[in-house]
């Protein structure tokens, strides 16, 4: 069984989408929906609808034949949050029986507070994912590096009015240095949180295309998010310390470079409750939930292993 529960919501597969790669129409939500995967979680809503950057703003790119990673500066083209708690989304979702997740990222802390008001009233949203990490506004920083200013957001929401009513996750950038991890982890520890999600892309990576002699994507002078193989040990490493840093009842959800059903297990191994799909989500279609379920269910099987919970967070040293 790859069933789990993340903030005490029960899910019947670990395996769904990350926020971002085909999550922004209804119609991308129910093809996520209608497959394996165990959720299904919005493009990351701002108050009002936008267009994003210029396009090309998402890319993949090879090393030698295979095509390990993507790059992103899209600039959060999203419909706006009441498209994404409106009735006509909400209901498609839950006709399928699967719980919804509704991420939320905010220009600013006035707009992050209002939305969460709008989304903590509406049946049939499971919870809530409070993106801190998105590296792709020009002029505004990664909320999730500058510490004083995630503790002052996190502040203001658990203690807004409109807060209490679902569990509120928060979607965290890639940490690289110890102190960090336990910077962050010792302000997420003080405030009424289910979960976290590691990680978001790492910001402001660039990717040259050599023969055209130019940056691959257009926004930002070329620099956006990286994602896909190349951050799966950086994913691997935040799951591991924020599930030995974070309070018990935090859960830690895993994303960044999933591929396969080895990649999961890894995550899992690491500590992770569920683990996310972005980068081959958006290459691959909404078949990857069920082709990466099935090669977790497998090894799972090989293993020997029944349930998640028999191998998560049991990462042995070497
Ligand atoms: C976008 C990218 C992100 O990594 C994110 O967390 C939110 C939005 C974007 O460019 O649209």
């Amino acid at each position: 069984s790859l069933k789990t529960t993340v903030a005490g919501i029960a899910l019947d597969c670990c395996i769904y989408n990350a926020s971002g790669p085909r999550t922004g129409t209804v119609n991308a939500l129910v093809k996520i929906g209608e497959s394996r995967s165990g959720a299904v979680l919005s493009k990351s809503a701002t108050l009002l609808c936008q267009d994003g950057n210029p396009l090309p703003r998402y890319k993949e790119f090879p090393l030698g034949d295979a095509c390990p990673g993507s790059i992103n500066s899209e600039g959060l083209p999203n419909q706006g949050i009441d498209y994404y708690i409106s009735e006509e989304v909400v209901s498609a979702i839950g006709s399928l029986a699967k719980h919804y997740f509704v991420s939320l990222s905010g220009l600013s802390l006035a707009d992050n507070l209002e939305m969460l008001s709008r989304a903590m009233k509406v049946q049939g949203i499971a919870a809530i994912e409070l993106n801190l990490a998105c590296p792709n506004i020009p002029g505004k920083p990664t909320m999730a590096y500058d510490f004083e200013q995630m503790d002052a957001v996190l502040q203001a929401v658990t203690t807004h009015p409109s807060f209490g009513s679902k569990p509120l996750g928060v979607k965290l950038a890639p940490y690289f240095d110890v102190p960090h991890f336990q910077r962050a982890a010792s302000i997420l520890n003080k405030y009424p949180i289910k979960y976290v999600v590691c990680t978001n892309t790492i910001g402001n990576a660039l990717v040259v295309d050599a023969e055209n002699e130019q940056a691959l994507i257009k926004p930002k002078a070329g620099f956006g998010g990286l994602g896909g193989a190349y951050v799966k040990p950086i994913a691997l490493a935040n799951v591991r310390q924020f599930s030995q840093l974070l309070r018990e009842d935090i859960d830690v959800v895993g994303v960044g470079g999933v591929a396969s059903g080895t990649d999961a297990f890894e995550l899992i191994l690491c500590g992770a409750k569920a683990v996310q799909v972005g980068t081959k989500h958006w290459s691959e279609g909404a078949s990857c939930f069920n082709r990466i379920s099935e090669e977790l269910s497998v090894l799972m099987t090989k293993k020997g292993y029944k349930s998640i919970e028999e191998f998560r967070g049991k990462l042995k040293e070497n």
